[in-house]
C-alpha cells in the first residue's frame, strides 16, 4: 500500500513499545487524529496502556510467543505503518519483518540501524525509513527536494546531556539519578543515560550515515544546549538549512506518520522571539569519547557497530542496576571493541557479534563494579 497516495480510510498504525515515552506520544498523535490514524496493533512490556486494538501483544521480546505474535501483526496485510519504539537490539527482528513485508517503518530505535544499517536499508529499498529521532527527522526535512550531491555535510546537534556543562564534575562519582536528569528531554532510561555519556550522539552519527547514505566523515556533531535547532544540513554552495522547534517528540512522530503531508497544529508553534541566545559549541571528544568510538566502529565494520551497541546496552543496564560507575559505561564499550576479534557483515555475523559483546561485558563488568 502506498501511503504517499490518498487512502480512503484511516492509516492502520502498529506501535511497538506503546507504553514507553515514544509509544505514549505516538498514541497521543493517533488519538488526536481519529479520522486519519487508527491504532491497529501494539506491544506492551511490563506496563499496560489499557488500550484495545486488532492486535495486543504483551510480554518480552525474545520470548517465542511474543516474537511470533509481533511478526504476525507487523506483516498483517491490513497494517500500513509500524512505529518501532522498543529500545535496543531486540527491535531488529520486527523491523526487518515489517520491511520485508513491504511496510512503511517509522523508526525511533536507532540501535537497529547502528547494528545492521546496511541490511536494514537494503530491506527498506526505495521506500527508505521514516526517521522519528528528532535530529534525523530534522535532517530528513532539510533534505526534502534537495539533491544528495548538493550536500556537503550533516550537522547533528547534541544537547550535551546533564554533565556537559559541568566540566569539573567527576564522572566516576555521578549517580543514576543525576544521569537520568536530562536538562531538555523527558525520555526512557536507556536513551537518557546514552545522552549523558554522549553515546547517543555516536549512535546517531551511524544512524544518519545509513539513513541518508552520507559518508561517516561528513556527519558531524555540535553541542547546542537549548535543543531548539534539531539538526542542520550544509550544502556545497555554503547554505545551511536547519529545522527548529521546541523539544517535543510529537512533531517528528507526526512528520513520520503523515509524510509527505504536514499535520496542521501537530505541536504549538514556536514564537520566533523566544529563539534568542542559541548557542553552538564544538564537542569535547576527550572528555566524551563516545562519538569517536562510534565513528571508528562504523568505519571498521565487520560486526563492530553491533559490538558497540550491545556492549553499550549491557553497560548501561549495569550502570542503571548500580553495578558499575557511570564512567565505566564508555570504558566497557572501548574494551569490548578492542577485544573483539572481528566478524562478518551478514545478519548471522551481526547477531553473533551482538551475543559475543553481551557475554564479554557480563564476564568483565565484575572488574568495574562500584564498591
Ligand atoms: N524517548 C525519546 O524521546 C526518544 C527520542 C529519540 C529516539 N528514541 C529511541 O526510541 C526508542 C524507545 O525509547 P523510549 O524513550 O520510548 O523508551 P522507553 O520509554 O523506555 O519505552 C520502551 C518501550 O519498549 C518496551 N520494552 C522495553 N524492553 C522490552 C522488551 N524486552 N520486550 C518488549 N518490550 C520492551 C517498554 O515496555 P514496558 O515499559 O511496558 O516494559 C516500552 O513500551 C529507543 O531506541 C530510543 O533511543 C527515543
Amino acid at each position: 500500500m502506498n501511503l504517499r497516495g490518498p487512502l480512503n480510510r484511516p492509516i492502520n498504525v502498529v506501535v511497538l513499545g506503546a507504553t514507553g515515552s515514544i509509544g505514549q506520544q505516538t498514541l497521543d498523535v493517533i488519538d488526536r487524529n481519529p479520522s486519519r490514524l487508527r491504532l491497529f496493533g501494539l506491544t506492551e512490556g511490563r506496563r499496560s496502556t489499557r488500550r484495545q486494538a486488532d492486535y495486543l501483544v504483551q510480554g518480552q521480546a525474545g520470548d517465542v510467543d511474543f516474537d511470533t505474535q509481533v511478526e504476525a501483526m507487523v506483516t498483517d496485510p491490513r497494517c500500513d505503518i509500524v512505529v518501532v519504539a522498543i529500545p535496543g537490539a531486540r527491535a531488529l527482528a520486527p523491523t526487518m519483518a515489517a520491511l520485508t513485508a513491504g511496510k512503511e517503518v517509522a523508526l525511533a530505535t536507532k540501535e537497529v540501524l547502528v547494528m545492521a544499517g546496511d541490511l536494514v536499508m537494503r530491506a527498506a529499498g526505495e521506500r527508505g525509513i521514516r526517521p522519528v529521532d528528532s535530529e534525523h527527522s530534522a535532517i530528513w526535512q532539510c533534505l526534502w527536494g534537495e539533491r544528495r550531491e548538493s550536500v556537503r555535510r550533516l550537522i547533528v546537534t547534541a544537547s550535551g546531556g546533564p554533565f556537559w556543562a559541568h566540566p569539573d564534575l567527576d564522572l566516576d562519582q555521578v549517580s543514576v539519578e543525576q544521569a537520568l536528569n536530562h536538562p531538555r528531554w523527558s525520555m526512557g532510561p536507556k536513551i537518557t543515560v546514552d545522552s549523558a555519556t554522549l553515546m547517543n550522539k555516536g549512535l546517531e552519527v551511524i544512524e544518519a550515515h545509513h539513513l541518508f547514505a552520507i559518508p561517516l566523515d561528513r556527519v558531524t556533531v555540535c553541542v547546542h544546549p537549548q535543543s531548539v535547532v534539531h539538526s542542520l544540513v550544509e550544502f556545497v554552495d555554503g547554505s545551511l538549512k536547519a529545522q527548529l522547534g521546541r523539544p517535543d517528540m510529537r512533531l517528528p512522530i507526526s512528520v513520520a506518520l503523515f509524510y509527505p503531508e504536514r499535520l496542521p497544529d501537530a505541536v504549538p508553534p514556536t514564537p520566533i522571539e523566544e529563539l534568542s541566545g542559541l548557542e553552538f559549541y564544538a564537542l569535547d571528544e576527550e572528555r566524551f569519547p563516545s562519538v569517536r568510538l562510534a565513528r571508528e566502529a562504523a568505519a571498521a565494520g565487520q560486526g563492530r557497530p553491533a559490538v558497540l551497541n550491545a556492549a553499550n546496552e549491557e553497560a548501561v543496564g549495569a550502570f542503571l542496576a548500580r553495578e558499575i560507575p557511570f564512567s565505566g559505561i564508555v570504558r566497557t564499550v572501548e574494551q569490548a571493541l578492542a577485544a573483539f576479534p572481528g566478524g562478518g557483515d551478514t545478519l548471522q555475523d551481526i547477531l553473533e557479534a551482538d551475543r559475543w559483546a553481551r557475554e564479554y561485558v557480563r564476564d568483565k563488568s565484575g572488574s568495574l563494579k562500584t564498591k
